[in-house]
């Protein structure tokens, strides 16, 4: 394949077809990560407005960096994935204590940051600076992967090795801006993972070793992945007032299990779906007659290996029950613990701001 040729029909498709999105009108990094952060956590729609949020309330590193925790994580509110938004709080305050304003421009730096990996650290020194280093996304693993016909599993140890040595040899290193964002908007928006009819018009054809050898639907390959658990869960949310205050009971989890030394409301776990999320729900052994039992929120959560059939049902109690290893805890306490992200997303559906506030009271 002649890189010039690869180089030319991208760059057209790209010309014709991009999105005009507000971070590629900005050569600014800080804004760039800040894009890039969301954008790990959610797809570009959604993105959009939590970016220009977040950029307007803080429009540059110093505001961020001076801002509260609790309101960068109020911002992120919905994303989910709370260790993003401290990772980025943390870093803004170490790119202002470091002297690194308004953002680090040498990859080494960008890739101290907390939450910045490989692929944020290029993205921001390519999108930003135009330095050729490459921002290998899962859509560019895609279209590597076609464009060599490489049947390796780009997941593994080597696999990555193997393909970061690929997308170092591909890179436009006169236009790294242009590659990189090129290459990305083509796998988002062309290069698929169901291909369709796109194969056939696709301007990337006569560069192309999968489209040579019919295999590019069949690309990438993942590394196998382990079987996926089922269990289900009820978690009771008491809720009563003692002493002039909304309390709760939580647990630490001190088993060999998911979310070691996490914290959630109690739990049963039980081992068939008619006993949980989607059945009846039951109060936990021992507990106390109650005023109001209600399910409130059911969902599946995905874990790696586990998918969890989740039911939270909130219990307006006149007294506590007693429960193993609970601790009686202020509802306004609550984001004092690390909580599982399971039980943020509860809360989040099931206590939005006003209402968090209402029970703070
Ligand atoms: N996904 C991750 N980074 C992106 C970007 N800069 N533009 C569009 N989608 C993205």
């Amino acid at each position: 394949m002649t890189k010039s040729l690869l180089y030319s029909r991208l760059y057209e498709w790209y010309a014709r077809n991009h999105r005009d999105l507000p971070w590629r009108e900005t050569e600014d990094g800080y804004r760039i990560w800040l894009s890039e952060v969301i954008l790990q956590q959610t797809r570009v729609a959604q993105g959009m407005d939590y970016y220009l949020r977040f950029v307007s309330r803080w429009p540059d590193v110093e505001s961020l960096a001076s801002a509260k925790e609790d309101e960068v994580l109020r911002e992120w509110q919905g994303l989910g994935y709370y260790s993003r938004a401290r990772n980025l709080h943390k870093a803004a305050q170490m790119v202002v204590e470091r002297g690194w304003t308004p953002f680090p421009t040498r990859y080494e730096d960008i890739r101290t940051l907390p939450g910045v990996g490989d692929y944020t650290a290029g993205a921001i020194s390519s999108f930003a600076y135009n330095q050729p280093y490459p921002a290998m996304d899962g859509n560019v693993y895609r279209v590597v992967a076609r464009l060599l016909d490489i049947d390796e599993a780009f997941d593994t140890t080597s696999g990555k090795k193997l393909f970061r040595q690929l997308i170092n040899m591909l890179l436009d290193k006169e236009n790294p801006r242009l590659f990189n964002t090129a290459i990305m908007e083509f796998g988002a928006l062309y290069c698929t993972p169901v291909l369709g009819e796109n194969c056939l018009p696709c301007p990337l054809q006569g560069v192309c070793a999968a489209y040579a050898h019919g295999t590019a639907e069949l690309l990438p390959i993942r590394k196998p992945r382990p079987k996926v658990r089922d269990r289900w869960l009820i978690y009771h949310i008491y809720i009563t007032r003692a002493n002039g205050e909304t309390v709760t009971l939580i647990r630490q989890r001190t088993e060999k299990d998911i979310w070691y030394h996490l914290y959630e409301f109690p739990c049963e776990e039980t081992d068939c779906p008619e006993n949980g999320a989607g059945g009846r729900a039951q109060t936990v052994t021992g507990a106390q007659p109650e005023t109001e039992q209600k399910t409130v929120f059911s969902c599946t959560h995905v874990l790696s290996h586990q998918r969890l059939h989740a039911q939270f049902v909130v219990h307006q109690a006149d007294v506590l029950p007693e429960i193993a290893d609970t601790i009686c805890i202020p509802w306004q306490d609550l984001d004092q613990y690390a909580l599982s992200r399971l039980t943020l997303r509860a809360l989040e559906h099931l206590y939005p701001r006003e209402e968090t506030e209402r029970l703070k009271k």
